[in-house]
């Protein structure tokens, strides 16, 4: 069963990906056409409604055997535009199913999901979605990767080439405009993958445990790109990680999410001051306590996690 659920949400990722792209796939797909271009910063700040609001969101799927699994039940969350919001929880707790209903590639069994104030029915263009495997192109340049949406969303060649040159310049890859991924590191492909989603100005940006391939010290460092470029945006933030450190250092708010199936068990504002230095802030005596507090509160649902696990197991 979980080799299934991870082919289906890499199928999806996948689909997504190209969606937020690329035409010719779009229509293999028979997926939503994306038109609207309108950029994410014109209407974004002071909207009267919530960036993203799940409510009472259960979502159950049919397993092998033929039977149902509850994987969020009852879950309540809601993001303000230009939030910064930080998911946590055990692996199998439901970060990843809850990402593709916001996303709009699965549906919830019951409860609404509305996204900038309207129900989701399918890929909303203004979504950008960052996965933890590169979702990059691998037949396209630097450049060509980076312009595929706007070329996609049918602006010129010509402004589409100029702006993903900009946008490659401002995550640190100029002269890697020719490179191939395959010719760059880790690090520079997850770069990559920014700028790719970025350029097309997305109001809502999901990351999917983005950073969690890379080694620490790039890990901490993409981390500073990404508060850096963010803060020059409006988009608000739905960030996936196993990492509480990492949640509390970039994020204005942790919501910690139950063992499977998942609901709300937390959520803590941070209050730590902005722009934050990703390494230093973590010798703050008030991340210090932060972070003791909800890892009390995630420390539990994890230990439910690895005895459901182990008994499995047996
Ligand atoms: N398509 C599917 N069919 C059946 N079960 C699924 C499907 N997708 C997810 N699940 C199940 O739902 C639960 C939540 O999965 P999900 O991938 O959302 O967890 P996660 O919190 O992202 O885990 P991790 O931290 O390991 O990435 C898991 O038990 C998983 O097996
Ligand atoms: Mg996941």
């Amino acid at each position: 069963m979980f080799v299934l659920t991870e082919r289906g949400v890499e199928q999806g990722a996948a689909m997504l990906a190209r969606a937020q792209a690329e035409e010719p796939v779009v229509k293999e797909m028979g997926m939503i056409r994306m038109t609207d271009s309108t950029p994410a910063s014109q209407s974004v700040q002071n909207q009267p409604f919530p960036a993203i609001d799940l409510r009472d969101i259960t979502k159950q799927f049919r397993t092998p055997a033929g039977g149902i699994y509850t994987a969020l039940h009852d879950l309540s969350l809601t993001i303000q535009p230009g939030e910064f919001c930080a998911l946590v929880g055990p692996t199998g707790s439901g970060k990843s199913t809850t990402l593709s209903l916001i996303a709009g590639l699965d549906r919830a069994t019951h409860g609404e999901v509305i996204v900038m104030g309207q129900p989701v029915h399918g890929v909303n263009p203004h979504v950008g979605f960052v996965f933890q495997t590169d979702a990059v192109f691998p037949w396209k340049s630097v450049l060509g990767n980076v312009a595929a949406g706007p070329l996609y969303r049918g602006v010129g060649s010509r402004e589409a080439h100029e702006r993903a040159r900009a946008w490659i310049t401002r995550v640190g890859l100029a002269g890697f405009e020719d490179r191939y991924p395959h010719q760059l590191s880790g690090g520079m492909r997850k770069r990559v993958a920014l700028a790719q989603t970025l350029i097309n100005e997305p109001q809502i940006l999901l990351m999917d445990e983005p950073f969690s391939a890379l080694d620490v010290q790039t890990r901490v460092l993409m981390g500073n790109e990404l508060l850096t470029l963010w803060s020059s945006t409006s988009a608000s933030v739905v960030f996936v990680t196993h990492d509480l450190e990492e949640a509390i250092a970039l994020a204005d708010r942790v919501v910690v999410l139950t063992a499977g199936p998942a609901t709300v068990k937390g959520s803590y504002s941070i209050d730590l001051p902005r722009p934050r230095n990703v390494t230093e802030i973590r010798f703050n005596p008030r991340f210090v306590e932060l972070y003791h507090t909800i890892w009390e509160d995630l420390r539990n649902e994890v230990m439910i996690s690895y005895e459901r696990s182990k008994q499995l197991a047996r």
